[in-house]
């Protein structure tokens, strides 16, 4: 059949039942995205004759004979659409994976002027999960956020990320947006029992079956045990993981692997494998799971696998007590006590994980993988298949997205099995309802506080009980739980301090890393719990929180007070932050306009994070300058969306005197780059920003060295002397391309090991409106003060912000990944599973404390994950100043806030 694609004429044919988006990539339309190909999200969004259409609900022959335009075709990069300059100005995305649908959609509909709740409601089929869509409605409105790359050179300016051009038509490669070669597709038969052994696998049928190469199982899998999640030390995860197990621990779970020459061939072979399952106790409930006589999780595991007791299904614990707890409770002249729990959450990245790989020219393996650390899955791919390093290269392209959840070596091994096993390139692209049932999630947390203070309100005893619900794998367990319990407590004064801390193993879908590590869930708990201190004193919570906060000069103690860490506080706003918090919640004048009939309430939060993640984060950089008088940067980190490819490409233009656009910045390719641990715990900036940072001024005392020996040169013509250091194509009065000439490939070497580390600060404010009579909430006004050190690109850290708070919104309000009481997620869809659409998040105001960091590059400390911390607790507390009562549950849902306000 024919259809217009951008108009072209192109001649497909469809397989039947295919659909228009899956045809389009087939073709090479790799603008058109996949996001969920149930039509919630509208990353594959075309115009079908003018009208935006999701691709992935479009029989493909229904589009026979009519015209489609993607965003590659309402513009090129050269040449962009009105819409697509719109989103280049305002900085309208971050991982950028929506965009090309959303400026599809903007322009279809003609989209343009105030975002108005109707224009929200026209943009309801298009999802953002990074931005907070702040920046998305700036670009419908025509607001300009950044400035050309050309317009200067310092480091705190908003210049346009370098990749805006390509992301807003469709044309920037993420993981599988490459042209495949010959390439074979993975389908995953799971579990589908919560705790099974498999008694037998009978594959015959399946690998008769047409287009199959292979059925792996068990049998097939690598005798080495391993931890989905990444870390610098692979010993700081348990070792309680096989690529394909016998025994299945969690709906979903990998029971069989077909790989075939399709994935429809793959997926219909997967029907045909007979497995005979001995079905074993489960158990979901975390604090069940501790109980004596509990079915064991990983009671088969010895010493080596490193968890701490498997016969209680505790993978992590910690019980600490500094000065006396009891004594400060009863000195106490206010105590506090309360249990709050936290619930499951989908990191809901718009691109799902997915990984292509090959054996190269020379027989290595090749893995394109939507990775936030490929050195460390290298690590860990060549520890699994018994490898060297070196016979295995890990590259990404932009990835759509991570939030910590791709931290984690969820496709990478089985490709890397499929690939060894077959020889074919093997690419496994995870769906919409894995990412919902078998990726991590946030961690469930239940948290019990117990507080006591003076007449004053000065913390006299703090003690905290925390259980967590790692699932069925300890990936991450063990340090989620030590995170979540350390800056929490630590931010605070306090002689007397408790912690008891479990992280257990349960017949449920594995936790994992998120944004804020823990922190988010403890945070809950003890930010409600000073928020009722507060009203037993009698002062407001601001006056509280500078009463009892950490002040320079404190170490941060969380239970061990000969504690020597390497954590302090190298730069402090906390102060500021609180202050403009304050002051700006006192500003009604932006107030949202408050629904009849509910009732209004303030609250706040603070929170403190570290700016890098203990023990060892580490990055190699290197600087050099190219022939045509621009300099590449070479950098191990990741991009997918916290932009650090403009930070960096800011802080090289910063030591070199240059402007961004003359920085060609090569990021994460195992065989390229110089090693980095990773793009997590918002290490881009601090980590591999310094390390680039100082391997550019290196390269420019190379370059002054070298132009000073041009200049000497005794047969160098007279040069004129322009009186700078350093200028865009002229060093010292040497043009930048002679000196390229003479000393070709010079090279400025940078490196930063992470340590020691310094500590960022959020304070979160919100004024709200319940209605008692049906539970639901508005936020009339929300507002963020941070404190990052020096702001390096004022635009991409509002964003982050935004970003940051918008999904905290979602935690706190409506996001729950449900499961019923046999472990099976009944939410596995963005349908089932309320991820905030435009319509949902407020305005929130961002401020920014004035600090400069002695630690991290040009004084910047990170703040991506940080924004998140505090957003659930100030709402919390905002609902229980508005109803009187308080909650103790999320998501904080109108059923349950409605429930709270009846009598019981
Ligand atoms: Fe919208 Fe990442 S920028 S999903």
């Amino acid at each position: 059949m024919k259809l217009e694609v951008n108009g072209a004429q192109l001649d497909v044919d469809p397989a039947p039942g295919q659909v228009l988006r899956t045809v389009l990539r087939d073709h090479g339309h790799t603008e058109v995205k996949k996001g969920c190909d149930a039509g919630d999200c509208g990353a594959c969004t075309v115009l079908l004759d003018g009208r935006p259409t999701h691709s992935c609900l479009v029989p493909a022959f229904r589009a026979e004979g009519r015209s489609v335009t993607t965003a590659s075709g309402l513009g090129t990069v050269e040449s962009l659409h009105p819409v697509q300059e719109a989103f280049v100005d305002a900085a309208a995305f971050q991982c950028g994976f929506c965009t090309a649908g959303y400026v599809t959609t903007v322009a279809g509909l003609g989209l343009s002027g105030e975002v108005t709740q109707d224009v929200a409601r026209a943009l309801k089929g298009n999802l953002c999960r990074c931005t907070g869509y702040r920046s998305i409605c700036d670009a419908v409105r025509g607001t300009s956020n950044t400035v050309d790359a050309l317009a200067g050179q310092d480091a705190g300016r908003s210049v346009r990320a370098p990749a805006a051009r390509r992301i807003v038509t469709g044309t920037e490669p993420y993981t599988l947006d490459v042209p495949d070669v010959d390439l074979a597709h993975l389908a995953v038969l799971g579990s589908p029992h919560a705790h099974a052994r498999i008694v037998s696998i009978d594959a015959r049928k399946a690998s008769q079956a047409p287009g199959v190469l292979a059925v792996l199982t068990y049998e097939d899998s690598p005798a080495h045990h391993f931890s989905t999640a990444r870390h610098e030390s692979r010993l700081d995860d348990p070792d309680d993981t096989l690529v394909l197990d016998r025994v299945l621990r969690f709906r979903g779970q990998r029971v069989a692997v077909v790989v075939a020459d399709s994935l429809r061939e793959a997926e219909r072979a997967r029907a045909l494998i007979e497995v005979e399952y001995e079905v074993l106790p489960a158990v979901v409930d975390p604090d069940a799971a501790r109980r004596p006589g509990a079915p064991l999780v990983h009671g088969d595991k010895g010493p080596e696998a490193r968890i701490s007791e498997p016969g209680r299904n505790v993978v992590a614990q910690l019980h600490a007590e500094m000065g006396s707890v009891a004594a400060g409770l009863d000195a106490a002249a206010h105590r506090v006590h309360g249990t709050w729990s936290t619930s499951r959450v989908a990191h809901a990245s718009l691109e799902t994980h997915a990984t292509r790989g090959w054996l190269d020219e020379d027989g290595r393996l090749v893995l394109r993988t939507s990775t936030q650390v490929p050195y460390l899955t290298r690590k860990e791919i060549a520890h699994l298949f018994d490898l060297d390093h070196s016979q295995v290269r890990v590259l990404t392209g932009r990835v759509g997205g991570g939030f910590g959840g791709k931290q984690e070596l969820l496709t990478e091994d089985l490709v890397a099995l499929a690939v060894l096993r077959t020889g074919r390139p093997v690419q496994y692209e995870m769906t919409r309802a894995d990412e919902f049932t078998v990726v991590p999630s946030r961690h469930p947390f239940r948290v019990t506080v117990d507080l006591g203070s003076d007449a004053d309100g000065v913390l006299t005893a703090l003690k905290i009980d925390v259980l967590a619900n790692t699932g069925a794998y300890g990936n991450h367990g063990p340090g989620v739980m030590f995170h979540g319990v350390n800056e929490s407590v630590s931010v605070y004064r306090c002689a007397n301090k408790r912690v008891d801390a479990e992280s257990v193993y349960t017949h449920t879908m594995p936790s994992g890393a998120f944004r804020g590590y823990g922190l988010g869930q403890v945070q809950l708990a003890i930010e409600s719990a000073m928020d009722e201190l507060a009203r037993l004193v009698g002062i407001d919570a601001f006056e509280l929180r500078r009463r009892n906060v950490v002040v320079p000069g404190d170490r941060l103690l969380v239970t061990d007070p000969d504690e020597v860490g390497d954590l302090d506080m190298h730069s402090y706003g906390l102060d500021q932050c609180v202050d403009l918090a304050q002051a700006a919640l006192a500003d009604r004048s932006l107030d949202a306009p408050t629904p009849a009939g509910a009732l209004v309430g303030e609250g706040m939060a603070i929170a403190m994070i570290a700016t890098i993640a203990p023990r060892g984060h580490y990055a190699e950089a290197s600087v050099r300058l190219l022939d045509d008088g621009r300099y590449e940067a070479r950098v191990g980190t990741t991009e997918f969306g916290n932009g650090t490819t403009t930070v960096h490409a800011q802080l090289v233009a910063q030591a070199l005197g240059t402007t961004v656009d003359r920085v060609v910045v090569r990021q994460s390719d195992t065989d390229v780059t110089g090693y980095d641990t990773g793009a997590f715990a918002s290490a881009g900036t601090v980590v591999a920003g310094l390390a680039l940072h100082r391997a550019a001024l290196q390269l420019r005392g190379k370059i002054l060295a070298a132009a000073a020996a041009l200049r000497d040169h005794p047969s160098d013509e007279p040069r004129t002397w322009d009186g700078s250091v350093l200028g865009v194509d002229v060093a010292d009065g040497v043009r930048l391309v002679d000196i390229a000439a003479a000393a070709p490939g010079l090279t400025g070497q940078g490196t930063h090991d992470g340590s020691p580390r310094s500590v960022a600060f959020n304070v979160h404010a919100f004024r709200v409106a319940v209605r008692p009579d049906t539970g639901e909430v508005t936020i009339l006004r929300s507002v963020q003060a941070v404190d990052a050190g020096t702001v390096l690109h004022p635009e991409q850290l509002r964003g982050q912000v935004e970003g940051g708070v918008g999904q905290a919104i979602g935690t706190a309000l409506f996001e729950e990944l449900r499961l019923d009481d046999e472990g099976r997620v009944t939410t596995a869809s963005f349908r089932a599973y309320h991820v905030p659409q435009m319509i949902d998040l407020p305005h929130t105001e961002v401020l920014f404390a004035q600090t400069t960091d002695s630690l991290g590059p040009l004084g910047a400390k990170s703040m991506s994950e940080a924004p998140y911390n505090p957003v659930a607790p100030a709402l919390a507390n905002a609902i229980r100043d508005a109803l009187g009562v308080r909650p103790y549950e999320l998501p904080m849902t109108p059923d349950r806030l409605w429930r709270l306000t009846q009598p019981s």
